[in-house]
């Protein structure tokens, strides 16, 4: 089976949306789940957020950001060349019902995980505000998009060149001051999404974060993507990867996310030599 690259975008340094020909994987596709790729027949698997899907062409769409070897090796695909796997949709769908009023966040390429559950909230009769942080205005992520789904979207950044200066818990703390909010979803870094669970744990309010826990086989089987929530042993990729962010243990998964570091250095130094840096 060929899963080709069918088109390929740059929406902000080292970040490309993707549209890839899957026509098995999107049979079943919910907001939430994800999917893993295998770039090479020697390559390692990553996972990846679903940000849309197409049935009727069989697409799925992702966006990449460049963090090591594998996803650098992804985005330096072009149209027309194909990788060797897609596997999915894994994980759990998102806790998507009628809550009332709901804030979706995204940081980075979480943003682009958020665009499928608000528009399953929105369809459902929900109010849907997104908030969409970046360090600065040129990795502020599928603003317009976003706003084709939703009631309103915010936008902060750290150096205020775009939306309001600060960050997304300053936007969120704007909105819980002047409105009723019934769920909080956060999708992006884990600073970020300890941060918004920390600030709507003392109000009660529901709040699901992905888990972005390192994965290998995505079925459970690994163990490598164990995670604690509420003092129990998760598997994100099985049991995940939404869960609610106020039984998190985010300091483990903080610790387990860096064990590799080195190794991921070293892979990451020699794709970059054998790309012709000398
Ligand atoms: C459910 C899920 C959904 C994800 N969705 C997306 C997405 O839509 N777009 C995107 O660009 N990235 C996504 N990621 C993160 C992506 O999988 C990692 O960036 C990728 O695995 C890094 O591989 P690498 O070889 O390029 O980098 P490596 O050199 O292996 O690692 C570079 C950095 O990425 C971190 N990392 C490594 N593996 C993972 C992993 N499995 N999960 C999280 N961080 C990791 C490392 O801790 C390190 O800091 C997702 C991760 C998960 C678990
Ligand atoms: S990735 Fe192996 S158990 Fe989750």
């Amino acid at each position: 089976m060929s899963y080709a690259i069918l088109e390929k975008k740059e929406l902000a340094p080292n970040t490309v949306m993707m549209q890839i020909s899957a026509p098995l994987a999107v049979k079943k596709m919910r907001p939430g789940q994800f999917i893993i790729v295998r770039v090479t027949s020697n390559g390692e698997r990553i996972p990846l957020s679903i940000s849309g899907w197409d049935a009727d062409k069989g697409t799925v769409r992702i966006i990449v950001q460049a963090a090591g070897r594998t996803s650098t090796e992804l985005i330096n695909l072009k149209v027309g060349d194909s990788i060797t796997d897609v596997v999915g949709p894994l994980g759990q769908a998102s806790h998507i019902e009628k809550y009332g009023t709901c804030i979706l966040i995204g940081g980075g390429y979480g943003t682009g995980a958020i665009i499928p559950i608000a528009r399953e909230l929105k369809a459902l009769g929900n109010k849907v505000i997104s908030i969409v942080g970046a360090r600065t205005k040129d990795l502020v992520l599928m603003e317009n998009e976003l706003k084709t789904v939703c009631d309103s979207v915010e936008v902060s950044t750290n150096d205020g060149s775009a939306g309001i200066k600060g960050l997304v818990t300053d936007v969120l703390a704007g909105i819980l001051k002047n409105e009723p909010v019934h769920m909080v979803t956060a999708i992006g870094p884990v600073p970020m999404m300890k941060a918004v669970s920390e600030m709507t744990r003392p109000l009660n309010i529901r709040t699901y974060v992905s888990l972005n826990a390192i994965m290998v086989d995505g079925t459970g089987m690994c163990g490598s993507c164990r995670v604690e929530v509420g003092g129990a042993t998760k598997f994100a990729c099985v049991d995940g990867p939404d869960f609610d962010g106020h039984q998190v243990n985010f300091d483990e998964l903080v610790y387990r996310q860096k064990m590799y570091v080195p190794y991921e250095k070293k892979a990451s130094e020699l794709y970059a030599c054998k790309a012709g840096c000398h």
